[in-house]
């Protein structure tokens, strides 16, 4: 099974998704951390609760690399192959990043490319979209801007506020993320994707002649 570090910087509710999901007959997957930057974040308690290893440092009055490496060594320590971030709303380093490219997930909630950042409920609603909804994507250096691994609509309803919207999108979140996830530590056990793997190595080696 892959091994799973979650971030979490508040509620938690799309790492408790995870969290039991990951306990259903032939999960993919295993959560072996929930780390968080607030060390008054709700989810924490869930997840010590369930049995599972947490840790937790405030990135107050700290350099964000400092920060950001203290959580990859707790992630490390635990054994974790992926990162996977819900709802953890520190951005993170490039040198971060490229140290776990195809290696983090994340979850943002609008219909990817529209709306990174922040206030997308609002933003969604003031543009008259039909729609908003939620992206599971791969992280890049750039905001919100990796390989989109999946998404979800969800209908904007008359008089819809961001609150209101907020709430349904959560739910479609905590069915869209334990299965994307599911399907993309799977896809290490695919002969093809493994095919594919090794044709880009071949590919990125220096030619000697
Ligand atoms: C989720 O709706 C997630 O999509 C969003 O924060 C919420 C966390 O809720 N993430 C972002 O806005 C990332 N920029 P949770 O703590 O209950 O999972």
């Amino acid at each position: 099974k892959a091994k799973v570090a979650i971030f979490i910087s508040g509620r938690g509710s799309n790492m408790a998704a995870l969290l039991y999901a990951s306990q259903l007959p032939e999960a993919a997957y295993e959560v072996v951390l929930v780390a968080a930057n607030d060390p008054s974040a709700d989810g924490l308690q869930l997840a010590a609760a369930e049995g599972v290893h947490t840790f937790a440092l405030s990135h107050q009055g700290m350099p964000r690399a400092d920060h950001e490496a203290a959580m990859e060594k707790a992630a490390r320590q635990a054994g974790a192959d992926y990162i996977i971030l819900a709802g953890y709303m520190r951005i993170l380093t490039d040198r971060f990043v490229k140290r776990w490219q195809e290696r983090m997930l994340n979850i943002h909630p609008s219909l990817l490319p529209k709306y990174p950042g922040l206030d997308t409920h609002q933003r969604a609603i003031d543009a008259g979209d039909s729609h908003g909804g939620v992206s599971v994507h791969l992280v890049t250096p750039d905001l919100d801007a990796g390989e989109v691994l999946g998404q979800m609509k969800v209908a904007i309803r008359e008089g819809e506020t961001a609150e209101s919207l907020a709430e349904r999108v959560r739910y479609a979140e905590h069915q869209l993320y334990p299965r994307i996830l599911g399907d993309y530590v799977s896809r290490e056990s695919d002969p093809s994707f493994l095919l594919e793997r090794v044709r880009k190595l071949a590919l990125a080696l220096p030619q000697t002649h």
